[in-house]
C-alpha cells in the first residue's frame, strides 16, 4: 500500500467544541452555503469591511484568464491597516509584539505604527521613491520589515521582499528583474547566534543593479556589538534608517490607489530555471487577506496572533502583515530560530505573550516532534486556541502531535492550502465549523471553487486528480511582472481550451466526504522544509561551477524537511570526483542561491539517464534517490546508465 493509501484510509475526525463553537465568528455551514451559492456578493460583503475612498463599481469583471476586482474603486492599504484603528480603542493596542533573537524586545502600539509609517513614507519619498517604482527590502524579520512594507503602500510605491536567506546574486537578479530604485535593508540580523550580514550582501549584489538610485539601511545591530563599521556606507548612495527619519516631515498624505494598481511583486520558484515575480494588487488582495485572516484563524480583537513565518515568504505578506493588521489584530514577531539558545523558544514566546493563535508549518511540527514533548511541557500554553499549519502536506502522525502535545487536545487545527500566486487561503477547514482529519486540508474557504480534474478536465468526484481552481477569486495574481505569456501558459493553459481554469501545479485526492488531500507538486518544483525551490534554478547553480557538465535535480522523501535536494552531476574532462568536491558543490549552490536550496546529496556519473531524444528522465532519478525499484525503463537510451547510477547511490548510503 502506499502512503497515499495510508493517507485515505485516516478515518479519525475532530469536530470543533460545543465551547469554540459558541464563541466562533462562523459556526455553521450557512457562510460556506451563501457564498457558494453566491461568492461574489460574499467577496462584495468582506470588500465592504474595508475602508475605500470611492466605492467600486463593479465586483469582478472576468474574462479568462482576466479578472479584475473592485474596478473604479479607490483605497489605500496602509490606511486599512494602520490609520482606520487609530481613531478608536484600538489607538493604543499593540500592534506589534516583537522579540529578537538575542533576546532584546519591543512593543509597537497601532499609534506608534501610524509614525512610523508615516515617517518611513516620507524617507521614500525624499529618496525620490513615486507611486508605481519598485522597492527591494531585503531585511531581517524585525519590525522595520513590516514598516517598509507598509510605507510603500502608503506611496503607492510596489516593494519586493527578498527573503533574508538569499544570495547576493538571487537579490540581484530579483532587482533587476523588476528594475528596483531603492533597496531598504539592515546592517545586518541575528540566527542562531551568528550575524548574517545583510548590507555585505547586499553591497555584493549592487554591483550589477544599475537601477538603485538610494539605499536605505536599518541598524539592527546597535544592542549587539554592532556599530556604525558593521556596514560601510557608499555616500551619496546609502543612508541610514534612524538618521532621514530625524529629517523629514512627520505626516505622509496616503495615495490613493486602484483596486486593480499593483501592490507588491514576490518572487517564487517555477519550472524554469528563472524565478517568477508574481504580481498582486490592491483592493482584491486585501479583501482575500482580510476575510481569510478572520475567518480561518477565528481572529478577535483580544487575540494574540503569532505567524512564524518569514517576511519573505507569501505567508509572511498575507498572514503576518497585511490579513491580521487589516483586523486590527495584536501580532507577536520574532526575529530567530526556534532551538536558538534552546530547543523550546517558541513555547517560552507563546507563553510570554499569551499567544491565543499560533500558524506555522509542518517542517518546524517535526522538528518539534523530534526534539520531544518535554520542551514543549516546559512551558504555559493554556491561551493557544487555534493552531494553524501551512506550506506542504502535514502528516497524520506530525498532525496529532500538534493536536495532542501542542493543543492539548483543545484547539481545531487548520490545515491551510494555498500558494503565493493565491494571495490568500484556499482550502481549509473553518475551526468552528469543520470536523478536521489528520491530514487533510478540508473543503474550499467560503468564495473559492476549487475542484479536482483529470487531463481532460473531467470533474473527479471521489479519487485523485489535479487541483483546479474554476472561478476567480479576489487576492489571485494578476500577472507574471515582465512575463505576462508565461502567466497564461503556466496557470491556465493546463487544459486545452479553458482558458478559466487556473491550475496550480498541485496533485490531490477527494474522499466520499468531499474533503480534499493535497499530496504535492505534480511538476518540477521542490517543496524542501516548506520553501518552494525549482529543479532548474538548483541545477543552473551547479552548472555555474567550471567542474559541472550537466546536472539533475530531483526532491526525495525526507523525514523532517518533507523534501531533500538529491543531485546527480556528470564532470568536465579534466576533473575527478572526490568527498572535497562534493562539498564545494554544495557550497556553490548555497552562494548561488540561499542555503536553503544546498543539495543533501550529490552523485557523481559518468551519465545521466536519457530518453533516445535526450531528454533527462527525473521519474528515474527520484526512484533511485528515494530507494526505490525502478520504473519503467524502456524508453532510455541506455538503460545500463541507470542501473549503475543505481548501484553507485546505494553504495553511497
Ligand atoms: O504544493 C503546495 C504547497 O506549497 C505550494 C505553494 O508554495 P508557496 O507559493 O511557497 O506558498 C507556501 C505558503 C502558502 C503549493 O503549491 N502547500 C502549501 N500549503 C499546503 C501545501 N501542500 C499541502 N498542504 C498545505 N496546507
Amino acid at each position: 500500500m502506499n502512503d497515499i493509501d495510508v493517507l485515505l484510509q485516516e478515518t479519525r475526525s475532530f469536530p470543533p467544541s460545543a465551547e469554540f463553537k459558541a464563541k466562533a465568528h462562523v459556526h455553521d455551514s450557512r457562510l460556506h452555503d451563501d457564498a457558494g451559492m453566491a461568492p461574489h456578493a460574499f467577496w462584495a460583503r468582506e470588500a465592504a469591511t474595508l475602508d475605500w475612498m470611492k466605492p467600486w463599481e463593479t465586483v469582478c469583471e472576468w474574462t479568462p484568464p482576466r479578472a479584475k476586482w473592485f474596478t473604479g474603486g479607490t483605497l489605500n492599504v496602509s490606511v486599512n491597516c494602520v490609520d482606520r484603528h487609530i481613531h478608536g480603542p484600538r489607538r493604543n493596542k499593540a500592534a506589534l509584539i516583537w522579540e529578537g533573537e538575542p533576546g532584546d524586545r519591543r512593543t509597537w502600539t497601532y499609534w506608534d505604527l501610524y509614525r512610523e509609517v508615516n515617517l518611513a513614507a516620507n524617507m521614500l519619498k525624499r529618496l525620490g521613491v513615486t507611486k508605481g517604482d519598485r522597492v527591494a527590502i531585503y531585511m531581517p524579520m524585525i519590525v522595520e520589515s513590516v514598516i517598509a512594507m507598509l510605507a510603500c503602500a502608503r506611496i503607492g510605491a510596489i516593494h519586493t521582499v527578498v527573503f533574508g536567506g538569499f544570495s547576493p546574486d538571487s537579490l540581484r537578479d530579483r532587482i533587476n528583474d523588476c528594475g528596483c530604485k531603492v533597496l531598504i535593508t539592515a546592517d545586518g540580523g541575528y540566527r542562531r547566534g551568528q550575524t548574517v550580514p545583510l548590507k555585505r550582501n547586499a553591497d555584493e549584489a549592487l554591483k550589477e543593479c544599475p537601477t538603485i538610485e538610494h539605499v536605505l539601511v536599518v541598524m539592527r545591530r546597535r544592542s549587539g556589538v554592532g556599530d556604525e563599521t558593521f556596514a560601510e556606507m557608499q555616500e551619496g548612495r546609502d543612508h541610514w534608517w534612524h538618521r532621514l527619519k530625524r529629517q523629514v516631515p512627520k505626516y505622509c498624505e496616503p495615495e490613493e490607489m486602484d483596486a486593480e494598481d499593483v501592490l507588491f511583486i514576490l518572487y517564487t520558484s517555477g519550472t524554469t530555471g528563472k524565478p517568477k515575480g508574481i504580481v498582486h494588487t490592491t483592493g482584491g488582495y486585501l479583501t482575500g487577506a482580510a476575510a481569510t485572516t478572520k475567518y480561518v484563524f477565528d481572529l478577535k480583537d483580544e487575540d494574540v496572533y503569532w505567524c512564524t513565518a518569514d517576511i519573505g515568504w507569501i505567508t509572511g505578506h498575507t498572514y503576518l502583515t497585511y490579513g491580521p493588521l487589516a483586523n486590527g489584530a495584536t501580532c507577536v514577531m520574532y526575529e530567530g530560530a526556534p532551538d536558538w539558545p534552546d530547543k523550546d523558544r517558541f513555547w517560552q514566546i507563546c507563553e510570554r505573550y499569551g499567544v491565543t493563535v499560533f500558524y506555522t508549518a509542518p517542517t518546524a511540527i517535526r522538528a518539534f516532534m523530534k526534539w520531544g514533548a518535554p520542551f514543549v511541557e516546559k512551558h504555559d500554553l493554556s491561551q493557544l486556541r487555534v493552531l494553524g499549519s501551512v506550506g506542504e502536506p502535514i502528516n497524520p502522525e506530525a498532525w496529532m502531535w500538534y493536536h495532542k502535545v501542542i493543543g492539548k487536545e483543545r484547539c481545531p487545527i487548520v490545515d491551510t492550502w494555498w500558494q503565493t500566486e493565491t494571495g490568500s487561503i484556499m482550502i481549509t477547514p473553518l475551526p468552528g465549523v469543520t470536523s478536521t482529519k489528520p491530514g487533510s486540508a478540508t473543503t474550499p474557504f467560503p468564495g473559492i471553487k476549487a475542484t479536482l480534474l483529470d487531463s481532460q478536465a473531467n470533474e473527479i468526484a471521489v479519487g485523485g486528480g489535479l487541483l483546479a481552481i474554476t472561478h476567480p477569486w479576489p487576492s489571485m495574481l494578476r500577472t507574471i511582472w515582465g512575463d505576462d505569456q508565461r502567466y497564461v501558459d503556466t496557470y491556465f493553459s493546463k487544459w486545452e481550451g479553458r482558458p478559466d481554469l487556473y491550475f496550480p501545479g498541485d496533485g490531490a485526492k477527494r474522499d466520499d466526504d468531499g474533503f480534499l488531500w493535497i499530496l504535492g507538486r505534480v511538476d518540477d518544483v521542490l517543496n524542501v522544509a516548506g520553501h518552494r525551490i525549482g529543479t532548474m534554478e538548483v541545477e543552473s547553480a551547479l552548472v555555474d561551477h567550471p567542474a559541472v557538465a550537466e546536472a539533475a535535480v530531483v526532491g526525495k522523501s525526507h523525514d523532517l524537511k518533507g523534501q531533500a535536494i538529491a543531485a546527480f552531476v556528470t564532470l568536465r574532462a579534466g576533473f575527478t570526483q572526490s568527498g572535497s568536491l562534493r562539498d564545494e558543490l554544495r557550497e556553490h549552490v548555497a552562494l548561488k542561491i540561499g542555503a536553503l536550496a544546498r543539495p543533501d546529496d550529490i552523485l557523481f556519473s559518468a551519465d545521466l539517464p536519457k530518453t533516445r531524444s535526450g531528454k533527462i528522465m527525473r521519474r528515474l532519478l527520484r526512484d533511485i534517490a528515494e530507494g526505490r525499484a525502478l520504473g519503467d525503463t524502456t524508453t532510455l537510451a541506455d538503460p545500463s546508465v541507470v542501473a549503475s547510477l543505481k548501484d553507485q547511490y546505494e553504495a553511497q548510503e
